[in-house]
Protein backbone atom coordinates (compact mmCIF):
# COMPACT_ATOMS: atom_id res chain seq x y z
CA UNK A 1 0.00 0.00 0.00
CA UNK A 2 1.51 3.60 -1.18
CA UNK A 3 0.85 6.13 1.51
CA UNK A 4 -1.59 9.11 0.53
CA UNK A 5 0.21 11.72 2.14
CA UNK A 6 3.70 13.04 1.63
CA UNK A 7 4.79 16.54 0.04
CA UNK A 8 2.72 18.22 -1.72
CA UNK A 9 4.28 19.33 -5.15
CA UNK A 10 3.34 21.45 -7.97
CA UNK A 11 4.71 20.77 -11.16
CA UNK A 12 4.88 22.42 -14.80
CA UNK A 13 6.19 20.55 -17.89
CA UNK A 14 6.82 22.84 -21.36
CA UNK A 15 9.69 20.98 -22.92
CA UNK A 16 7.89 20.67 -26.06
CA UNK A 17 4.18 22.08 -27.33
CA UNK A 18 2.11 20.72 -24.12
CA UNK A 19 1.80 22.75 -21.88
CA UNK A 20 0.96 20.73 -18.30
CA UNK A 21 0.44 21.96 -15.12
CA UNK A 22 -0.07 19.37 -12.13
CA UNK A 23 -0.43 19.08 -8.43
CA UNK A 24 0.32 15.59 -6.57
CA UNK A 25 -0.01 14.34 -2.95
CA UNK A 26 3.15 12.14 -2.12
CA UNK A 27 3.43 9.39 -4.87
CA UNK A 28 -0.07 8.90 -6.02
CA UNK A 29 -2.41 11.31 -4.54
CA UNK A 30 -3.14 12.82 -7.64
CA UNK A 31 -5.37 16.43 -7.06
CA UNK A 32 -5.43 18.03 -10.09
CA UNK A 33 -3.85 17.43 -13.63
CA UNK A 34 -4.43 20.01 -17.19
CA UNK A 35 -2.68 19.44 -20.05
CA UNK A 36 -3.36 22.29 -22.97
CA UNK A 37 -2.47 20.88 -26.38
CA UNK A 38 -0.95 23.17 -29.13
CA UNK A 39 -1.48 20.90 -31.66
CA UNK A 40 -3.77 23.06 -33.92
CA UNK A 41 -1.44 25.62 -33.64
CA UNK A 42 2.05 23.59 -35.42
CA UNK A 43 -0.95 21.79 -37.99
CA UNK A 44 -0.22 24.10 -40.13
CA UNK A 45 3.30 23.64 -40.47
CA UNK A 46 3.75 19.58 -40.72
CA UNK A 47 5.68 19.85 -37.45
CA UNK A 48 6.27 21.68 -34.31
CA UNK A 49 7.70 25.18 -34.56
CA UNK A 50 9.51 26.31 -31.83
CA UNK A 51 9.36 29.73 -31.17
CA UNK A 52 5.02 29.16 -32.16
CA UNK A 53 5.72 26.44 -29.32
CA UNK A 54 7.08 28.67 -26.63
CA UNK A 55 5.06 31.82 -27.44
CA UNK A 56 1.87 29.60 -26.82
CA UNK A 57 2.71 28.53 -23.45
CA UNK A 58 3.14 31.75 -22.14
CA UNK A 59 -0.54 32.53 -22.30
CA UNK A 60 -1.43 29.00 -21.43
CA UNK A 61 0.38 28.63 -18.04
CA UNK A 62 -1.56 31.11 -15.82
CA UNK A 63 -4.84 30.09 -17.10
CA UNK A 64 -4.25 26.41 -16.35
CA UNK A 65 -2.66 27.14 -12.95
CA UNK A 66 -5.78 28.59 -12.10
CA UNK A 67 -7.67 26.05 -12.99
CA UNK A 68 -5.05 23.82 -11.03
CA UNK A 69 -5.46 25.54 -7.51
CA UNK A 70 -9.34 25.34 -8.11
CA UNK A 71 -9.50 21.61 -9.07
CA UNK A 72 -6.98 20.36 -6.27
CA UNK A 73 -8.75 22.74 -3.27
CA UNK A 74 -5.42 24.23 -2.24
CA UNK A 75 -3.39 27.67 -2.17
CA UNK A 76 -0.17 28.06 -3.52
CA UNK A 77 1.35 28.39 -0.22
CA UNK A 78 0.09 25.29 1.13
CA UNK A 79 2.43 23.71 -1.93
CA UNK A 80 5.72 22.14 -0.30
CA UNK A 81 8.01 22.44 -3.84
CA UNK A 82 7.72 23.38 -7.25
CA UNK A 83 9.28 21.54 -10.33
CA UNK A 84 9.43 22.07 -13.61
CA UNK A 85 11.30 19.90 -16.70
CA UNK A 86 14.52 21.06 -17.21
CA UNK A 87 14.97 18.93 -20.41
CA UNK A 88 15.50 17.96 -23.00
CA UNK A 89 13.37 19.35 -24.63
CA UNK A 90 13.08 22.77 -27.19
CA UNK A 91 15.48 25.56 -24.78
CA UNK A 92 12.88 28.63 -25.72
CA UNK A 93 9.81 26.10 -24.09
CA UNK A 94 11.44 24.90 -21.17
CA UNK A 95 12.52 28.16 -20.13
CA UNK A 96 9.08 29.35 -20.66
CA UNK A 97 7.83 26.78 -17.58
CA UNK A 98 11.15 26.85 -15.48
CA UNK A 99 11.06 30.49 -15.15
CA UNK A 100 7.36 30.42 -13.80
CA UNK A 101 8.05 27.41 -11.44
CA UNK A 102 11.05 28.95 -10.16
CA UNK A 103 9.38 32.13 -9.90
CA UNK A 104 6.48 30.43 -7.24
CA UNK A 105 9.39 29.07 -5.25
CA UNK A 106 11.24 32.19 -4.79
CA UNK A 107 7.91 33.88 -4.57
CA UNK A 108 6.41 31.33 -1.53
CA UNK A 109 9.99 30.87 -0.38
CA UNK A 110 9.73 26.93 -1.56
CA UNK A 111 12.25 24.41 -2.96
CA UNK A 112 12.40 24.26 -6.66
CA UNK A 113 12.89 20.67 -8.54
CA UNK A 114 14.32 20.49 -12.22
CA UNK A 115 13.19 17.34 -13.46
CA UNK A 116 14.70 15.40 -16.41
CA UNK A 117 11.63 14.60 -19.08
CA UNK A 118 12.84 11.20 -20.06
CA UNK A 119 12.60 10.00 -16.22
CA UNK A 120 9.27 11.13 -16.28
CA UNK A 121 8.18 9.13 -19.07
CA UNK A 122 10.24 6.09 -16.85
CA UNK A 123 8.45 6.16 -14.07
CA UNK A 124 4.80 6.63 -15.74
CA UNK A 125 4.10 2.70 -16.38
CA UNK A 126 4.38 2.77 -12.69
CA UNK A 127 2.11 5.16 -11.50
CA UNK A 128 -0.87 4.45 -9.29
CA UNK A 129 -0.15 0.97 -9.05
CA UNK A 130 0.84 0.93 -5.65
CA UNK A 131 3.97 -1.24 -6.96
CA UNK A 132 6.00 1.74 -6.88
CA UNK A 133 8.55 1.76 -9.96
CA UNK A 134 10.24 -1.84 -9.81
CA UNK A 135 13.79 -2.95 -11.54
CA UNK A 136 12.51 -3.24 -14.68
CA UNK A 137 13.34 -2.40 -18.62
CA UNK A 138 11.73 0.87 -19.58
CA UNK A 139 10.79 1.76 -23.26
CA UNK A 140 10.32 5.51 -23.88
CA UNK A 141 8.89 5.67 -27.14
CA UNK A 142 7.40 9.65 -28.22
CA UNK A 143 8.25 11.79 -31.04
CA UNK A 144 11.10 13.27 -29.76
CA UNK A 145 12.82 9.95 -27.97
CA UNK A 146 13.17 5.83 -28.81
CA UNK A 147 14.79 4.57 -25.71
CA UNK A 148 15.48 1.43 -23.69
CA UNK A 149 16.58 1.99 -20.54
CA UNK A 150 17.50 -0.37 -17.74
CA UNK A 151 15.89 1.03 -14.64
CA UNK A 152 17.17 -0.20 -11.53
CA UNK A 153 15.79 2.21 -8.95
CA UNK A 154 14.16 5.73 -9.19
CA UNK A 155 17.06 7.47 -10.09
CA UNK A 156 19.58 5.14 -11.00
CA UNK A 157 18.91 4.35 -14.61
CA UNK A 158 21.59 2.93 -17.52
CA UNK A 159 21.03 3.72 -21.20
CA UNK A 160 20.56 0.55 -23.24
CA UNK A 161 19.75 1.70 -26.54
CA UNK A 162 18.38 4.16 -28.58
CA UNK A 163 17.50 5.46 -31.82
CA UNK A 164 20.71 6.25 -34.33
CA UNK A 165 18.03 8.38 -36.32
CA UNK A 166 14.39 9.35 -36.36
CA UNK A 167 12.67 8.48 -33.33
CA UNK A 168 9.76 6.18 -33.73
CA UNK A 169 7.08 8.86 -33.18
CA UNK A 170 8.57 11.00 -35.50
CA UNK A 171 8.95 8.21 -38.11
CA UNK A 172 4.93 7.91 -37.62
CA UNK A 173 4.61 11.40 -38.74
CA UNK A 174 7.04 11.45 -41.33
CA UNK A 175 5.36 8.74 -43.17
CA UNK A 176 2.04 9.89 -42.31
CA UNK A 177 3.19 13.29 -44.01
CA UNK A 178 4.10 11.14 -47.01
CA UNK A 179 0.64 9.80 -47.39
CA UNK A 180 -1.11 13.15 -46.70
CA UNK A 181 -2.25 12.36 -43.30
CA UNK A 182 -2.25 16.03 -41.08
CA UNK A 183 0.14 16.15 -38.13
CA UNK A 184 0.52 14.49 -35.65
CA UNK A 185 -0.27 11.40 -38.22
CA UNK A 186 0.74 8.51 -35.62
CA UNK A 187 -3.51 8.36 -33.88
CA UNK A 188 -4.15 8.78 -37.74
CA UNK A 189 -1.92 6.08 -39.25
CA UNK A 190 -3.38 3.83 -36.33
CA UNK A 191 -6.91 4.42 -37.38
CA UNK A 192 -6.05 3.55 -40.74
CA UNK A 193 -4.39 0.79 -40.15
CA UNK A 194 -7.37 -0.99 -38.41
CA UNK A 195 -8.48 -1.26 -41.71
CA UNK A 196 -5.60 -2.68 -43.60
CA UNK A 197 -3.61 -5.68 -44.26
CA UNK A 198 -0.30 -5.87 -42.25
CA UNK A 199 1.36 -8.31 -43.63
CA UNK A 200 0.82 -6.84 -47.45
CA UNK A 201 3.53 -4.81 -47.90
CA UNK A 202 6.97 -5.95 -47.05
CA UNK A 203 9.02 -3.49 -44.90
CA UNK A 204 12.17 -3.50 -43.29
CA UNK A 205 12.77 -4.28 -39.85
CA UNK A 206 15.77 -2.01 -38.74
CA UNK A 207 18.23 -3.69 -37.32
CA UNK A 208 16.18 -6.43 -35.73
CA UNK A 209 18.84 -9.06 -36.96
CA UNK A 210 21.57 -6.85 -34.75
CA UNK A 211 22.71 -7.46 -31.43
CA UNK A 212 21.83 -4.66 -29.36
CA UNK A 213 19.02 -2.47 -28.51
CA UNK A 214 19.54 -0.05 -30.83
CA UNK A 215 17.01 1.65 -33.59
CA UNK A 216 16.60 2.34 -36.43
CA UNK A 217 13.75 3.90 -38.41
CA UNK A 218 15.10 5.68 -41.32
CA UNK A 219 15.39 2.34 -43.85
CA UNK A 220 12.07 2.01 -43.22
CA UNK A 221 10.63 5.41 -43.74
CA UNK A 222 13.29 5.35 -47.08
CA UNK A 223 10.85 1.70 -48.41
CA UNK A 224 7.48 3.93 -47.61
CA UNK A 225 9.28 6.02 -49.47
CA UNK A 226 9.82 4.24 -52.82
CA UNK A 227 6.55 2.70 -52.09
CA UNK A 228 4.46 5.93 -52.67
CA UNK A 229 4.53 6.06 -56.51
CA UNK A 230 2.87 2.14 -56.40
CA UNK A 231 -0.04 3.49 -54.17
CA UNK A 232 -3.32 3.47 -55.15
CA UNK A 233 -5.70 5.31 -53.29
CA UNK A 234 -7.35 2.04 -51.70
CA UNK A 235 -4.24 0.85 -50.78
CA UNK A 236 -3.49 3.71 -48.00
CA UNK A 237 -5.33 1.50 -45.32
CA UNK A 238 -2.99 -1.85 -46.28
CA UNK A 239 0.23 0.63 -46.59
CA UNK A 240 -0.38 2.20 -42.94
CA UNK A 241 -0.95 -1.11 -41.19
CA UNK A 242 2.39 -2.35 -42.48
CA UNK A 243 4.33 0.24 -41.69
CA UNK A 244 2.96 0.11 -38.16
CA UNK A 245 3.58 -3.51 -37.78
CA UNK A 246 7.16 -3.28 -38.69
CA UNK A 247 7.70 -0.78 -35.86
CA UNK A 248 5.53 -2.54 -33.40
CA UNK A 249 7.58 -5.66 -34.24
CA UNK A 250 10.68 -4.29 -33.51
CA UNK A 251 9.69 -2.18 -30.64
CA UNK A 252 8.18 -5.32 -29.07
CA UNK A 253 11.55 -8.00 -29.67
CA UNK A 254 14.07 -5.44 -28.47
CA UNK A 255 12.25 -4.79 -25.41
CA UNK A 256 11.88 -8.20 -24.50
CA UNK A 257 15.30 -8.97 -25.34
CA UNK A 258 16.54 -6.32 -23.51
CA UNK A 259 14.69 -7.54 -20.28
CA UNK A 260 16.04 -11.10 -21.08
CA UNK A 261 19.50 -10.08 -21.41
CA UNK A 262 19.30 -7.76 -18.26
CA UNK A 263 17.91 -10.38 -16.18
CA UNK A 264 14.81 -7.92 -15.53
CA UNK A 265 11.71 -9.15 -15.33
CA UNK A 266 9.15 -6.55 -15.55
CA UNK A 267 9.10 -4.19 -18.78
CA UNK A 268 7.51 -0.45 -18.84
CA UNK A 269 6.39 1.27 -21.74
CA UNK A 270 5.68 5.26 -21.91
CA UNK A 271 5.89 8.05 -24.50
CA UNK A 272 3.13 9.08 -26.76
CA UNK A 273 3.53 6.07 -29.10
CA UNK A 274 2.88 3.70 -26.89
CA UNK A 275 -0.49 5.13 -27.15
CA UNK A 276 -0.53 2.84 -29.77
CA UNK A 277 -3.61 0.32 -29.47
CA UNK A 278 -1.45 -2.24 -31.73
CA UNK A 279 1.55 -1.67 -29.66
CA UNK A 280 -0.03 -2.06 -26.42
CA UNK A 281 -1.75 -5.44 -27.58
CA UNK A 282 1.93 -6.76 -29.09
CA UNK A 283 3.77 -5.72 -25.99
CA UNK A 284 0.87 -7.68 -23.91
CA UNK A 285 1.62 -11.11 -26.20
CA UNK A 286 5.43 -10.38 -25.83
CA UNK A 287 5.68 -10.28 -22.39
CA UNK A 288 3.45 -12.72 -21.45
CA UNK A 289 5.06 -15.07 -23.91
CA UNK A 290 8.43 -14.47 -22.21
CA UNK A 291 7.62 -14.43 -18.70
CA UNK A 292 7.53 -10.62 -18.21
CA UNK A 293 5.13 -8.51 -16.12
CA UNK A 294 4.12 -5.28 -17.80
CA UNK A 295 3.49 -1.65 -16.85
CA UNK A 296 2.04 -0.29 -19.19
CA UNK A 297 1.37 3.92 -18.83
CA UNK A 298 -2.18 4.98 -18.98
CA UNK A 299 -3.37 6.74 -22.05
CA UNK A 300 -3.16 10.24 -20.30
CA UNK A 301 0.06 9.58 -18.87
CA UNK A 302 1.66 8.37 -22.20
CA UNK A 303 1.74 11.65 -23.93
CA UNK A 304 3.33 14.98 -22.25
CA UNK A 305 2.30 15.59 -18.79
CA UNK A 306 2.87 16.82 -15.64
CA UNK A 307 1.71 13.98 -13.32
CA UNK A 308 5.38 12.32 -14.54
CA UNK A 309 7.29 15.59 -13.48
CA UNK A 310 5.59 15.69 -10.05
CA UNK A 311 6.12 12.27 -9.23
CA UNK A 312 9.70 12.53 -9.97
CA UNK A 313 10.17 15.75 -8.00
CA UNK A 314 8.27 13.12 -5.00
CA UNK A 315 11.10 11.09 -5.88
CA UNK A 316 14.11 13.90 -5.04
CA UNK A 317 11.89 15.50 -1.87
CA UNK A 318 11.66 11.78 -0.14
CA UNK A 319 15.87 11.54 -1.40
CA UNK A 320 16.67 14.58 0.26
CA UNK A 321 17.67 16.56 -2.81
CA UNK A 322 18.42 19.32 -2.40
CA UNK A 323 16.62 23.18 -4.50
CA UNK A 324 17.77 24.04 -7.52
CA UNK A 325 17.21 27.61 -7.89
CA UNK A 326 20.72 28.06 -9.71
CA UNK A 327 20.42 25.20 -12.23
CA UNK A 328 19.98 25.84 -15.41
CA UNK A 329 17.91 23.91 -18.46
CA UNK A 330 19.71 21.63 -20.67
CA UNK A 331 17.46 20.54 -23.91
CA UNK A 332 20.20 18.08 -24.86
CA UNK A 333 20.04 16.56 -21.38
CA UNK A 334 20.86 12.66 -21.15
CA UNK A 335 19.88 10.21 -18.26
CA UNK A 336 23.64 10.79 -17.38
CA UNK A 337 23.94 6.94 -17.91
CA UNK A 338 26.52 4.59 -19.55
CA UNK A 339 25.75 2.54 -22.64
CA UNK A 340 26.75 -1.16 -22.65
CA UNK A 341 29.79 -1.24 -24.51
O1 LIG B 1 5.25 11.86 -25.80
P1 LIG B 1 4.72 12.81 -26.84
O2 LIG B 1 3.41 13.50 -26.55
O3 LIG B 1 5.72 13.96 -27.15
C1 LIG B 1 7.08 13.84 -27.19
O4 LIG B 1 7.72 13.92 -26.10
O5 LIG B 1 7.57 13.66 -28.33
O6 LIG B 1 4.62 11.98 -28.21
C2 LIG B 1 4.09 12.51 -29.41
C3 LIG B 1 4.33 11.49 -30.51
C4 LIG B 1 3.96 11.99 -31.92
O7 LIG B 1 5.02 11.66 -32.79
C5 LIG B 1 2.69 11.19 -32.25
O8 LIG B 1 2.53 10.95 -33.63
C6 LIG B 1 2.92 9.91 -31.48
O9 LIG B 1 3.54 10.31 -30.27
N1 LIG B 1 1.67 9.21 -31.21
C7 LIG B 1 1.33 8.01 -31.73
C8 LIG B 1 0.03 7.72 -31.26
N2 LIG B 1 -0.38 8.75 -30.45
C9 LIG B 1 0.63 9.65 -30.44
N3 LIG B 1 2.02 7.18 -32.53
C10 LIG B 1 1.42 6.03 -32.89
N4 LIG B 1 0.18 5.69 -32.51
C11 LIG B 1 -0.56 6.49 -31.71
N5 LIG B 1 -1.78 6.15 -31.33
ZN1 LIG C 1 7.82 13.30 -23.98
Amino acid sequence: MVARAGPLVLAIETSCDETAVAVLRGRSGLLAAEVASQVAAHRPYGGIVPEVAARGHLPELPRLLDRVWARAGVAPPAVDAFAATTGPGLATSLLVGVAVAKGLAVGLGKPFFGVNHLEGHLLSPFFGTDEGPLPSVGLVVSGGHTLLVELRAPGDYRLLGRTRDDAAGEAFDKVGKMLGLPYPAGPEIERMARAGDPGRFALPRGLLGTPGCDFSFSGLKTAMRRLLPELRPGDIADACASFQEAVVEVLVMKTVRAALATGRSAVGASGGVSRNARLREALVAGCREAGLRLFLAEPALCTDNAVMIARVAVEKAAAGTGSDLAGDIDPNLGLDLFRIP
